[in-house]
């Protein structure tokens, strides 16, 4: 490897807990206060809920990881050519979680002695914590930064940092949790960060049969049911909060017209819920739902538009054999 010093560290860069929470108790209360009620995505992934996520990418139904993981292993080699790794860079990882397909990446670089060092950030310190053990086991002498963050907060920090030559992931369609005009924003927020040396590999579920999309959140198994429901069993656990797990139930929907997969959560019957942090009793009407997540999916023309529009380019396109997903590697123009 290179001649640095090995640092792994971890950087929290997540608000410090006030009481017992990152921002939690308010999603709850202004989320359950709306008609229609809704909750956050990113509140999923505490311990219990980022390891459900782990099982999830391991189900049958759930294709998003095994396509990319196709793409990252087949056509890792010419995605790090495009990338130029003779240059010295900080790999930045959004939402790195265990970094399953990333370490496709990383064994390559290291194997090549490129010169770069490893930040991973992901919201949850747990995982983050893992990931840090795990790099150091398989590859002791490389540099890595953990960032517990959100998004936006990695957004700053690539702001704060940019002396050193970037290269962003964006794997797993994480982007598909944001809305429409959120992505749109995100992706322009992000270019504003990045300078014309540097590069962007964006990772996104594709438009297709709509039954497979939905069966991959409605799995046999039910695991994804149990990770939608640990949002509940956490606000319990957190914020004092008295749900019955067993009179809510798991419903996911693809429309694809809008190319929007939503998850619900619906009360089975007539019901209140008690949250003590929150010194509040929310009514639930018997079949009433808490909209729990969107994943969006998307075309390739709709990523090119928006990611022209923000003033990047698409240098090339990474697929799979069915065109069910894409890494798209972006350019600043
Ligand atoms: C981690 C956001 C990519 O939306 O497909 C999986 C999360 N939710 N099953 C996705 C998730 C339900 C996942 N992302």
């Amino acid at each position: 490897m290179t001649a640095r010093t090995t640092q792994n560290s971890l950087v929290n860069l997540l608000p410090t807990r006030v009481s017992d929470d990152n921002g939690l108790a308010q999603d709850v209360m202004q989320g359950l206060s709306q008609s229609p009620k809704k909750l956050s995505s990113r509140f999923f992934y505490d311990a219990k809920g980022s390891q459900l996520f782990q099982q999830i990418m391991e189900l049958p139904e759930y294709y998003l990881t095994k396509l990319e993981h196709q793409i990252l292993s087949r056509q890792r080699k010419e995605i790090l050519y495009a990338i130029d790794t003779q240059n010295p860079f900080q790999l930045v990882d959004l939402g790195a979680g265990d970094a399953y397909k990333t370490k496709l990446l990383l064994s390559e670089l290291v194997a090549s002695k490129a010169d770069f060092s490893y930040v991973p950030l992901d919201i949850s310190e747990d995982q983050l914590n893992l990931l840090l053990e795990d790099m150091h086991h398989r590859w002791p002498h490389l540099e890595v930064q953990a960032l517990a963050a959100e998004y936006f907060q990695g957004l700053e920090w690539l702001n704060q940092n940019r002396r050193q030559r970037k290269v962003v992931l964006f794997l797993g369609s994480n982007i598909g949790n944001f809305d429409l005009p959120e992505a749109q924003n995100f992706l322009c927020a992000l270019r504003q960060t990045l300078n014309p040396e540097d590069s962007f590999l964006l990772g996104l579920d594709l438009k297709k049969d709509p039954e497979k999309i939905r069966r991959a959140y409605d799995d046999a198994a039910g695991v994804t049911s149990a990770f939608n429901l640990n949002l509940l069993h956490r606000i319990n656990k957190e914020l004092q909060g008295d749900f019955d797990l067993d009179q809510f139930q798991h419903f996911a929907e693809y429309d694809p017209l809008e190319g929007t997969m939503r998850s619900f959560l619906v009360s089975r019957q007539a019901q209140e819920v008690h949250i003590g942090a929150l010194k509040q009793t929310f009514r639930f009407e018997a079949w009433e739902a808490i909209h729990t997540e969107n994943s969006y999916k998307f075309t390739l023309r709709q990523v090119e538009e928006m990611a022209g529009s923000c003033g990047f380019t698409i240098q090339e396109v990474f697929t799979d054999k069915t065109f069910g997903f894409a890494d798209v590697l972006l350019r600043p123009v």
